[in-house]
């Protein structure tokens, strides 16, 4: 069961540009923030322009309060056990990964290494189960996770998982970036995503060629979404 208090010091698991995306969000919103990658000396430039900390994934799972994972979906079992599991326990762990396959796409259309009954997120869950996973954030690009500005105002973004805790303080996080949050439920939650990523739509582009192909409405409500699934 993850704390209801509001954790100050954010480790960030992963150095692409989701992590670094929500690093910088998370700093510019008052949070204490390290970033982790297995690279040392990778994000030397984005330290030095952002001033926030580059370490391992062990150092910064240690160091942290709560934890963003932003790596490689099919690597993020590999990252948790890189990190240490004990550092996670009892933790929210901020889940943005996809499960995209390292096969090519079918005719522009992603594969996952997931099927439909099943999502990653579950997968991190039952091998971790002392962890408060909360998915959010992966629904979106990375230039739009903070502050997103769309002409139809503040979007919605969907999160979910099974500790309460963890989740009322991603609902305040949300808000601090710019979100209108909107509970979805449980981890099984999250098995609804695959077909909204696939979609490859901002939230602000209802009539997107993928929208179309995928028969789901992407307008700033995206709660229609989760029904065709
Ligand atoms: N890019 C987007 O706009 C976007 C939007 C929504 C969701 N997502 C999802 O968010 C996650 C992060 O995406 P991204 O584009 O920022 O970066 P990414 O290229 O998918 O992942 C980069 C991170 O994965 C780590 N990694 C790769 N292979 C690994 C392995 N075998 N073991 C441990 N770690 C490994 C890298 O470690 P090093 O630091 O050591 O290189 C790096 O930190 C993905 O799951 C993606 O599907 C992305």
């Amino acid at each position: 069961m993850v704390r209801r208090s509001t954790p100050r010091r954010f480790g960030v698991l992963g150095s692409g540009d989701v992590g670094q995306a929500l690093a910088k969000g998370l700093t510019g919103n008052g949070y204490e923030v390290r970033i982790g990658t297995r690279s040392p000396g990778k994000l030397a430039k984005f330290s030095k322009s952002t001033g926030i900390q580059e370490a391992s994934f062990q150092e910064v799972a240690s160091w942290a309060e709560a934890l963003v994972l932003a790596v490689l979906g099919q690597a993020a079992l590999e990252a948790i056990k890189l990190a240490g599991p004990g550092n996670l326990r009892g933790k929210l762990v901020i889940d943005t990964t996809n499960p995209i396959s390292k096969e090519p796409p079918d005719d522009g259309v992603l594969r996952y290494f997931t099927g439909p009954n099943e999502s990653l997120m579950e997968r991190l869950q039952t091998a971790y189960p002392e962890v408060g996973f909360v998915k959010a954030f992966n629904s979106v690009g990375s230039t739009l996770m903070v502050h997103p500005i769309l002409s139809g105002g503040p979007p919605t973004m969907f999160y979910c998982g099974n500790d309460a805790g963890a989740k009322a303080t991603v609902a305040q996080l949300l808000e601090q970036f710019g979100w209108e949050p909107a509970d979805m439920g449980g981890v099984t939650a999250a098995r609804a995503w695959n077909r909204w990523r696939n979609c490859g739509a901002s939230p602000d582009s209802a009539t997107t060629t993928g929208c179309m192909r995928f028969g789901c409405c992407a307008r700033n409500r995206l709660l229609s979404t989760l029904e065709v699934n």
